[in-house]
């Protein structure tokens, strides 16, 4: 039932873990978690009736109403104490920069926060970095023509990241997958369809790191 992009978040919880899925929608992650017997509790949450309504259709036609809780909530402002894992999923970077900086304090309690974002992953490594805190997960899925990069972090300090890190990544660019290097071809070349006078100093930077990498691994 999940697709490849939920399944790597899914491989990133831990045996046992209590999970809020903020922004559930069909509730494909939770039910698939307590479906697997990875967790027993799961509490599947949004924002929005349609999506709940959704969720709830998901939960009970797989008869989890005992496993899951479904919470109504912006964000994390509903999510139980007993919570130690959250996933947030196929949301914008704005709102879940929002989501982290309105409950900032339960954010700092959780073991491990999943986060997979569509673009502008380079600024939620960003806000990781501004707040000190460990990434210990990087992930990347290459589905429906589009790559996705899966980004976990726990409450351990951790120095600020270097530009190269908060731009390419943290561990991504240690394992050097073959997903990773062809996201990194893939970036190349789409630079390369502007005209080098028009490139900001920021892309023509991100083309040598990216060149390095690359000339490094072969
Ligand atoms: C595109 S869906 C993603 C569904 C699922 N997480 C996934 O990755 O496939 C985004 C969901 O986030 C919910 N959402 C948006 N802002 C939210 C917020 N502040 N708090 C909770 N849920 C929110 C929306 O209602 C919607 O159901």
């Amino acid at each position: 039932m999940l697709s490849n992009r939920l399944n790597e978040v899914y491989k990133l919880i831990k045996e046992g873990m209590v999970v809020a899925d903020i922004g559930t929608d069909h509730a494909y992650l939770p039910c698939a978690l307590v479906t697997s017997g990875k967790c027993d509790k799961v509490y599947a949450c949004d924002v929005a009736i349609g999506p709940l309504k959704q969720a709830i259709k998901t939960i009970e036609t797989l008869n989890l109403t005992d496993k899951i809780s479904l919470v109504e909530s912006n964000g994390l402002a509903k999510v139980s104490d007993d919570v130690n894992c959250i996933c947030i999923c196929g949301m914008g970077y704005h709102t879940v920069e929002m989501i982290l900086n309105n409950d900032i304090d339960k954010v700092l309690k959780y073991q491990k926060i999943i986060i997979q974002i569509n673009k502008n992953t380079d600024l939620l490594r960003k806000w990781i970095s501004d707040h000190n805190l460990l990434i210990t997960d990087e992930t990347i899925v290459y589905e429906g023509n589009k790559f996705y990069e899966i980004i976990a972090f726990s409450n351990e300090y951790h120095d600020t990241y270097s530009e190269q890190q908060i731009i390419l990544g943290y561990i991504l660019p240690t394992l050097m997958s073959d997903t990773y290097i062809k996201y990194l071809e893939n970036k190349i070349s789409k630079y390369q369809l502007i005209n080098e006078d028009s490139q900001s100093i920021e892309i023509k930077n991100e083309i040598i790191m990216i060149n390095n990498l690359l000339n490094k691994h072969l």
